[in-house]
């Protein structure tokens, strides 16, 4: 892998603390070298990446890297949320592969290097809301989905975009027990998949991606709930026919294809009208969740007529 500096960045005097504080670490990580910085942090993440800071997210409050970092979902590796960070640190995202199949006129085995050198990274400052009611605001690097796609050269029958993560039962424990269909699998319609808000991520806060949150690669779709984004993702494949999901391949009732940030739409055991943000305290409000996770202006034409209800 090769290890590059972070360029440095000009955060405005009026951005709030927490962002000045996550910019210092990144000016840290430039000004002392990949292995000091590497030495410094306390989970396995690795090398500084070389990425462009978008105007994307600029002003939200970012939450703490240890509480992006530490409170996950992984179920390959875990059920808990302290266990992915916990328990994936023998994985060994890379190498890598990612095989782009179905269709489109550029079909193959790529690796993640080659695959990753070839686009441009950009940090964008999402929040990010899980289907459990917990949200929080992360630095994420990545590559709009939609460049990369266009290399595949999808055809006209390309209706959705199908995901699946890697399945090697040996480093991924869970994958021996049936709590799930085995590999993770999330698929997106192709108006979703090239929507400009659409990141394949490798990064967050300034370093390659910790393997809890998704090493080597994952997705990011903002304005849907956290399952839609995939983790260490080994295929794409591009179909005609709405692709099976894992979650909703497992309980149909409580998980839609869509899976839209709605404070309308409920989930069958609990209200999706507020959301608790990582990191405040016991005795802070909660929330209100914003339709379509605060993306509306960006993303709700995409799902002008249809019934919320319906197809959640
Ligand atoms: N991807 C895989 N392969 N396996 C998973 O269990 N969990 C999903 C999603 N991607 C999951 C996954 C869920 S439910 C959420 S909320 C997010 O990852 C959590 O991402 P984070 O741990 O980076 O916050």
């Amino acid at each position: 892998m090769l290890i590059r500096h972070a360029r440095p960045s000009d955060p405005r005097p009026s951005e709030l603390t927490s962002r000045a504080l996550y910019m210092d670490r990144r000016r840290f990580i430039a000004a002392s070298g990949a292995s000091l910085a590497a030495a410094a942090l306390p989970l396995p993440a690795s090398a500084a990446l070389d990425f462009e800071t978008t105007s994307h997210g600029r002003g939200l409050e970012v939450s703490d890297r240890e509480d992006a970092t530490r409170y996950n979902n992984f179920y390959e590796f875990a059920l808990d949320k302290d266990g992915p960070a916990e328990k994936s640190g023998d994985f060994k995202p890379l190498p890598w592969t990612v095989r782009v199949g179905g269709a489109c006129h550029k079909p193959g085995v790529h690796d993640y290097e080659d695959l990753i050198r070839t686009h441009r990274l950009e940090e964008r400052i999402y929040r990010f809301r899980c289907v459990e009611a917990w949200s929080m605001v992360v630095p994420w690097i990545g590559v709009p989905l939609a460049d990369m796609i266009a290399r595949f050269e999808p055809t006209g029958a390309a209706k959705y975009v199908a995901f699946r993560t890697l399945y090697d039962p040996e480093v991924m424990p869970m994958q021996r027990s049936g709590v799930l269909d085995w590999p993770y699998r999330e698929g997106l319609r192709m108006d979703e998949a090239l929507h400009p808000l659409t990141l394949m991520v490798v990064g967050m806060y300034g370093e390659e991606l910790p393997n809890q949150n998704g090493a080597p690669l994952r997705l990011i779709v903002p304005w849907k709930y956290g399952f839609k984004s995939i983790k260490s993702i080994v295929s794409i494949d591009f179909v005609e026919d709405m692709p099976q999901t894992t979650w909703s391949m497992s309980n149909p009732r409580e998980y839609g294809f869509y899976a839209n940030v709605d404070p309308e739409v409920d989930h069958p055991r609990w209200s999706q009208a507020r959301e608790r943000r990582l990191g405040d305290g016991l005795f802070t409000a909660k929330r209100d969740t914003l339709y379509l996770n605060g993306y509306a202006d960006e993303v709700a034409h995409l799902y002008a007529g249809m019934d919320r209800m319906k197809l959640f």
